[in-house]
């Protein structure tokens, strides 16, 4: 018996393994599974403004995304990942083969240096690889400073999801710019995951503070009056509940590390909040 496939639905599943071909301070994986759950029945483009690692994006994998931060480097590494994988992969061989302490503060220094994005994405990747637990650190002029990790066998090439990844970026439109920028439009579904409150949140020269999460706050707002569903990850902090006051919000548990504690987990409540329900809630509530 022949059972015909469906090209797309094999192109689908082969990106739908594709995961975070870097490590992040505050990526989702730990919560992923509450925030699939959550995700609207129905939408059209998706936008990720503050992608990071891009934890739901990898499970998402919808051909009509838009992915963005505002930190240089990162995007430079999506980008090329999505445009030229191969090359970003021997380049990341050459790393492996050189990596010592040396060698690391040497691509360290080059890498506020450089400006060719293929050079940018590999020192990217293989610094992400072999600092301490994968911070992205930069001082007041935008220089990254963390140190070496102690690692026995950095596992710095992963070509296999690589070229996952690759293949699910194909058609993604990605962007270096602040979550403001972003043009989403009515029916659109719009997950925004900023540098929480009360925790890490120097992730650029800048921190993200109070005054930046009152702006979210009036921009999700917009984002409501134009038809876009819009679900935000937070810490359950009072001023994040007083924030998004009126919306739909669930308490989540994640299990986090600590950064100034290399390798401690700490448990964690988070916040998930919405301005829809899905239909089976809707179900259930009635
Ligand atoms: C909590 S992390 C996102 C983690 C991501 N969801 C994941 O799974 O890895 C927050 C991200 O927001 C970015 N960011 C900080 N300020 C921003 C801003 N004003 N606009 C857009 N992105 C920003 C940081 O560079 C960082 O990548």
């Amino acid at each position: 018996m022949f059972v015909l496939l469906n090209p797309l639905d094999l192109f689908s599943d082969i990106s739908k393994s594709a995961r975070p071909f870097v490590k992040w301070a505050g990526g989702k994986r730990s919560i992923i599974g509450d925030l699939l759950e959550r995700i609207p029945d129905d939408f059209n483009s998706y936008f990720e403004p503050f992608v990071g690692g891009g934890a739901l994006f990898w499970k998402i994998c919808k051909n009509k995304s838009h992915l963005s931060d505002i930190n240089f480097h990162l995007i430079v590494t999506y980008c090329m990942i999505r445009d030229n994988v191969e090359e970003v992969i021997s380049r990341l061989e050459y790393h492996k083969k050189c990596h010592n302490k040396k060698y690391y503060m040497k691509m360290r220094t080059k890498l506020s240096k450089t400006e060719d994005p293929i050079e940018i994405a590999s020192i990217f990747i293989y610094l992400n690889k072999t600092c301490y637990n994968g911070l992205y650190r930069v001082n007041k002029s935008g220089i990254f400073n963390v140190p070496i990790g102690r690692y026995d066998d950095p596992k710095i090439v992963d070509s296999d999801n690589l070229r996952k990844c690759s293949l699910s970026l194909k058609n993604v439109d990605i962007f270096q710019n602040g979550f403001l920028d972003i043009k989403p439009k009515n029916g659109d579904f719009v997950y925004l995951d900023p540098p929480y409150h009360e925790t890490f949140s120097a992730y650029n020269s800048s921190v993200f503070g109070q005054n930046d999460h009152e702006e979210l706050v009036t921009f999700c707002k917009q984002l409501d009056h134009s038809g876009i569903l819009f679900m935000l990850s937070n810490n359950d902090t009072p001023l994040i509940r007083k924030l998004y006051d009126g919306y739909n919000m669930s308490n989540v548990n994640a299990s986090r590390f600590i950064s100034c504690k290399g390798g401690e987990r700490k448990k964690t409540n988070e916040l998930i909040i919405r301005n829809y329900v899905r239909k089976k809630e809707d179900k259930q509530c009635s």
